[in-house]
């Protein structure tokens, strides 16, 4: 496995696999792996010749009050695991290197589907993801990207931004990896103190009570207040409780498939999931 920092290193060790047409599979990553993202690898070691898995703390998608500065950043741990489930290119860029020093002009936005979710309180997250994911797109050029069903918005954002400009690849979503008790993978469960950690799982858990009511004929918004309340119970600050077709449209009744999403606080750590909910009619 190879590391490579810079754009000019990455199109080096990628132009073998570009002149012999070799499909190559993308997983972008702020890094701090954990299972979740070693699935993101396996799955595209099964589809593609090449992985490239980028490890970039993208500060435009940080906001002011946001954990740019303390995000985690574990290179040579990364490193070890990737090379473990057989990624073959590691791209781990400088902050400069990605985005030069002049200044940048252009922005991403996708309307629709940002301003809502995790966009109301992440104004401009959204864009600093499609401006980060379209450069290393440009960069890597590769066959498939594949991305995490955790961030159910950013992975619908991406889709959309994907087809409206004609990106040439196709993109993939995996599903939620979780441990053991339930709780969503994620770099910042790390934040999480052992009270916090033991509480956590309760996301799932009510996400998976409110589908069952659901299926079992239970109002939408009644299943969602409950759902809110459970989490206020428990002791978290919930940030939104919302239902919304697979597309991210707003719906009022269960009457289509539906994606349950929770953004709750413990303490200072906001924790993200999400749950599909297949309508048998
Ligand atoms: O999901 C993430 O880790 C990041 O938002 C991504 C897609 C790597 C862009 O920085």
């Amino acid at each position: 496995m190879k590391t490579e920092t810079t754009i000019q290193g990455l199109s080096a060790s990628l132009s073998p696999a570009r002149a012999a047409r070799k499909m190559i599979g993308f997983v972008p990553t702020m890094g701090n792996l954990h299972e979740g993202h070693l699935n993101l690898v396996r799955e595209a070691k099964k589809l593609c010749d090449v992985v490239v898995v980028s490890i970039f703390v993208n500060p435009i998608q940080f906001g002011p009050d946001e954990d740019f500065d303390s995000y985690p950043r574990t290179l040579e741990q990364d490193q070890r695991l990737l090379a473990e489930v057989g990624c073959d290119i590691v791209f781990a860029p400088t902050v400069e290197q990605m985005y030069g020093t002049q200044p940048r002009l252009t922005n991403i936005s996708v309307s629709g589907i940002t301003e809502d979710l995790c966009g109301l309180q992440r104004p401009g997250h959204f864009d600093g993801v499609a401006v980060v994911v379209t450069k290393l797109f440009n960069m890597v050029q590769p066959t498939y990207a594949f991305f995490g069903e955790k961030d159910y918005q950013q992975l619908a954002v991406i889709r959309q931004f994907v087809r409206d400009l004609n990106i040439p690849l196709e993109v993939i979503g995996v599903p939620i990896a979780r441990a053991e008790d339930g709780l969503a993978l994620s770099s910042r469960n790390g934040y999480l103190s052992p009270e916090h950690r033991a509480l956590a799982p309760t996301i799932y858990q009510s996400l998976k009570t409110a589908a069952a009511d659901l299926q079992a004929g239970t109002a939408l918004a009644q299943v969602l207040a409950n759902l809110a309340q459970t989490l206020t119970d428990a002791g978290f600050v919930v940030d939104y409780v919302e239902a919304r077709s697979p597309q991210l449209h707003k719906i009022e009744q269960f009457d289509q498939d539906v994606v349950l999403f929770v953004a709750a606080k413990l303490g200072e750590t906001r924790l993200i999931d999400n749950l599909q909910v297949k309508y048998n009619a």
